[in-house]
């Protein structure tokens, strides 16, 4: 069978074991939706969603009826309408919004499968669950379930822009734009509206946050009618829409010669334009802000702060109940390596900290997991949780800008749960930053995680197949950010792979050991880095350390390491709170993973792990290398289990992922031999 996994995991494959397939069947026969839905609306979708499922697994078509009438049905209804289901839901009280009950009961006459959420979006939840159920081969005689997102916004960032590019794309070219004209094939965004609502996301921004000439126009008349259908089928999946906008707006297209915040024209300009932007979008999102960053536009052109630049915007919004979401990826994009003062991984937190509490409700700062650019090891930024009386949503990355650009496996969950689960201290311990995300530690009006989209218009969406595992676990992850690595990893296999235990076994091992291989090759103990500049797949050890670009890890023939302490350093660590300050800044409790991410030292420095530096770096990227080898024999046995296209596909990437490794290997190891005169303790081939 040919699949290009266009489907994802969606995929619906008929159900083979014939005694589960009768129990699917004997529930799957009416769908009773309550009575007066409308044409067009969540219920709707959530009934359509289900038909299809259960058509494709089971070959047969529910009927959707608004009386039950068959020995067991699928309710698909609302809570808290006062009708028989409320009671029937059992205690759901604990319920958000978007959240949802699933469970079966039974009274004289029949069997029901409640799948009720508190509001229409929670119901379309319930049905994507029972078809996770139904796909994962799981038995639903049981149901007895309450699902309540932990995060309110659960947002993707696209970097598209209209040419149909994708900056740090891996994957192809725009789904939603192509030779600056905004794509009318809306079968395919429809698809990827039905893969992002089954993992539970809920708002998109279509486009880059680098906001160019053309795409300043997406929030005019010339545009606004192409992107109100983009959100017209987003809507249908319970998805609110967000827009990149140019911070220099006025003068770029709206006649205006200056963008200061103070300006009174400027506030008009912006309040006439987000007015225009809710009459073609009514229930359109907000909008993203990219200011004074990487030489976009900004208050600080003005003499204005932050807090100025975002307050003009969210008061525009304000009256239509619109957001702002505005970037803290802030920072001198040209640092003189003499200026050992000037750090990046400073400049968020020294930007934003001071303006806390001066943000208007309507504002969300976004700030990267770490404070550096999304590496494959960086501490978690200390701007989450310093700022009690702002907003924050954290971003993450699924697009492998840093992590192997979609050629090598890197399955990003791992680390993201480590960012998650770190104890900021902040209010004291248990301070993580999903409780802060969560709006758990301060008591945010808004909160939430976005990541930035690794999908294009390939045909399975995200390059390598198994990068579709960071999309499905970043949804996943999201939602309830206790589940672990393990399950995520498990239930996004059974769904994409059906249901040989052995390839399922294959490739969770695959995927959850990825994240550490690859860093292993790579930059060493936190670093980062040693990327080609601006490409930033494959090594070049010194690439950004003679650019004016500058991100130094300033390696020279005594040692390696940025020194951020506070007494010799550039202080960096003293933005944390307490113990985590001492933690990093001291070089005997500072973690190995991190160890050269805070402190300068000597090759000879030796790790909590017993082993020098060198020989660190030496053993981990002979180890890379080797992992890879041993993941490429074993995906090899699974020849004639896995369809042949998606076998040849991952089998092509991974032969490529070694040559990655080798190169790296190769480079990092000649590089540090010759800097350090160290040989390997286990006389290795080192160039
Ligand atoms: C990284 C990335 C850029 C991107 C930027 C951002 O630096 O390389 O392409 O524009 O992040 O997040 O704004």
């Amino acid at each position: 069978m040919r699949d290009n996994g266009y489907a994802a995991w969606l995929r619906y494959d008929q159900v083979t074991d014939e005694k589960l397939a009768e129990e699917y069947k004997s529930w799957t026969s009416e769908l009773v939706l309550p009575p007066g839905v409308p044409a067009a609306g969540l219920l709707k979708t959530a009934a359509q969603e289900l038909s299809r499922g259960i058509r494709s697994m089971l070959g047969t078509m529910p009927s959707v009826t608004h009386e039950a009438s068959s020995q067991r049905v699928i309710v698909l209804d609302i809570l808290g309408r006062g009708t028989w289901l409320d009671e029937a839901a059992g205690d759901a009280k604990a319920l958000s919004g978007e959240g949802y009950v699933l469970r079966t009961v039974r009274d004289a006459e029949r069997e029901y499968i409640i799948a009720a959420g508190r509001t229409e979006k929670g119901t379309l939840y319930a049905a994507f669950h029972v078809l996770r159920l139904l796909q994962s081969g799981a038995s639903v005689d049981q149901l007895d379930l309450i699902e309540s997102p932990t995060y309110g916004l659960r947002m993707i960032n696209h970097w598209d822009n209209m040419d149909g590019s994708v900056e740090r794309g891996y994957s192809g070219r725009s789904i939603f734009y192509e030779g600056n004209k905004v794509l009318s094939d809306s079968e395919r965004i429809r698809d990827y509206a039905r893969l992002m609502a089954s993992v539970g996301i809920n708002g998109i921004a279509i486009n880059n946050v680098n906001v160019h000439r053309e795409e300043t126009f997406l929030i005019t008349g010339k545009l606004l009618p192409d992107v109100a259908r983009i959100a017209e089928v987003f809507g249908e999946y319970g998805i609110k829409l967000f827009l990149s906008v140019n911070y220099a707006g006025t003068i770029e297209i709206g006649g205006l010669t200056t963008a200061d915040p103070l300006d009174p024209g400027v506030r008009d300009w912006w309040k006439e334009k987000a007015a225009e932007v809710y009459r073609y979008i009514p229930d359109f999102g907000g909008f993203l802000v990219k200011a004074d960053s990487e030489n976009r536009p900004g208050p600080f052109t003005y003499g204005r702060d932050h807090a100025d630049g975002a307050n003009m915007l969210a008061e525009a919004l304000e009256p239509h109940g619109g957001l702002v979401l505005w970037r803290c990826f802030v920072y001198n994009c040209h640092q003189d390596w003499r200026d050992r003062s000037t750090d990046r991984a400073r400049a968020a937190y020294d930007h934003f900290k001071p303006l806390d509490g001066r943000f208007k409700d309507n504002v969300i700062l976004q700030i990267k997991n770490g404070p550096m650019d999304f590496q494959v090891r960086e501490p978690v930024s200390p701007l989450f949780g310093a700022m009690e009386h702002t907003n924050q949503i954290m971003e993450f990355q699924i697009a492998q800008e840093y992590t192997g650009q979609q050629k090598d496996v890197c399955f990003l969950i791992p680390q993201w749960k480590e960012v998650l689960n770190f104890d900021t201290h902040v209010k004291g311990a248990g301070s993580t930053v999903k409780e802060i995300a969560a709006g758990h530690v301060h008591a945010y009006t808004h909160s939430g995680i976005t990541a930035v989209s690794n999908i294009g218009n390939d045909g399975n969406w995200t390059g390598h197949h198994l990068a579709q595992a960071n999309l499905y676990g970043y949804g996943r992850l999201i939602w309830n950010p206790e589940l672990s690595s393990e399950e995520i990893a498990a239930e996004w296999a059974a769904q994409t792979f059906g249901g040989n235990q052995y390839v399922r076994e294959v490739v969770i091992s695959l995927l959850l050991e990825s994240w550490s291989i690859y860093e292993n090759y790579t930059a060493p103990l936190g670093v980062g880095w040693m990327v080609t500049p601006h490409y930033h797949y494959g090594p070049d050890v010194d690439g950004y350390e003679y650019s004016k670009w500058g991100t130094y890890h300033f390696a020279d023939h005594k040692g390696i390491g940025v020194d951020r302490t506070v007494a010799t350093g550039t202080g960096y660590s003293s933005q944390y709170t307490q113990p985590n300050a001492e933690v990093y800044d001291n070089l005997d409790a500072c973690p190995d993973e991190l160890l050269l991410f805070f402190h300068h030292v000597p090759y000879t420095h030796r790790l909590k792990s017993g082993k020098t530096v060198i020989q660190h770096i030496y053993d981990t990227h002979f180890a890379g290398v080797e992992r890879v080898e041993y993941w490429i024999r074993r995906w090899q046995e699974l020849e004639g289990l896995v369809d042949e296209e998606r076998f040849r596909h991952v089998a092509g990437r991974m032969n490529h992922q070694l040559e990655n490794a080798k190169q790296w290997r190769d480079i990092i190891n000649t590089y540090f031999f010759r800097k350090s005169g160290i040989p390997d303790a286990h006389n290795r081939v080192i160039y």
